[in-house]
């Protein structure tokens, strides 16, 4: 990753992770704002198409809620059929949380966000109970932010018509930072106002334990 970065003329990404690429000779960061990935994404197409070479950042693993599929998105333009594309992987804030965790996600498991902001929340709650129904550890992202502080108290509802309230959560927030925290609770006692938006929660299977070592889920289903 940073020997592709030390390659690039230009940074174009959310200003956070834009601030995180160090400023040397030659190279423009462009920062912009949490809600314009399409537009972002083509600036930085049009910026390619002129020859420049450009890097588009995102945090964690950009092909993961990121940035990645809003380029692929901008880049269906035929005007940008010229421009080559290409995604470098990073660690996910799934995997950086299960680690610090155990091994929470040994097993099958699924992804999902709980933003309606590019879904609708209907579609939000049928992927919860299939993924609930299916007995799937479930990677929580985007699970609230300033105006969505409702959706994790109705996700837990929908979870636990499925789920036990004994089943395992595990909540990682700001993982790899200086103000990381992890805690381990269940479906039943997890505390909805105190998640926001630099939590990520990991609501484990009904094989998903506790143990000494750490939250772990068997690799076997008996
Ligand atoms: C827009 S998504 C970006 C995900 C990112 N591309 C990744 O692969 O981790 C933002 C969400 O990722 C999760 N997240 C990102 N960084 C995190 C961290 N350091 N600790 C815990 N969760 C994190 C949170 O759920 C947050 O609301």
């Amino acid at each position: 990753m940073s020997a592709a970065l030390a390659e690039v003329d230009h940074v174009v990404g959310y200003a956070p992770y834009v601030h995180r690429v160090p400023q040397r000779e030659g190279l423009t960061r462009h920062a912009s704002g949490n809600t314009v990935e399409v537009d972002r994404a083509a600036f930085a197409l049009d910026l390619a198409r002129r020859g420049e070479r450009v890097a588009v950042v995102s945090g964690g693993d950009a092909g993961v809620f990121g940035m990645a599929a809003a380029v692929f998105e901008a880049a269906e333009d035929p005007a940008y059929a010229g421009v080559a594309v290409r995604v470098l992987p990073g660690v996910s804030a799934v995997q950086a949380v299960a680690a610090r965790a155990g091994a929470p996600v040994g097993a099958d498991f699924a992804v999902m966000s709980l933003s309606d902001r590019l879904k609708p929340w209907e579609v939000v709650e049928k992927r919860l109970r299939a993924v609930a129904e299916a007995d799937l550890v479930l990677a929580i992202y985007n699970p609230a932010s300033r105006s969505r502080r409702e959706q994790i108290a109705m996700a837990c509802k929908v979870l636990l018509e499925h789920k036990s309230a004994e089943t395992v959560v595990v909540v990682g927030r700001d993982v790899g930072r200086a103000e990381e925290s992890l805690s381990v609770t269940t479906l039943g006692e997890l505390d909805p106002p105190s998640i926001d938006m630099k939590c990520l929660l990991i609501v484990g299977a009904s094989s998903t334990r506790v143990s000494p070592a750490g939250v772990w889920t068997p690799r076997f289903v008996r």
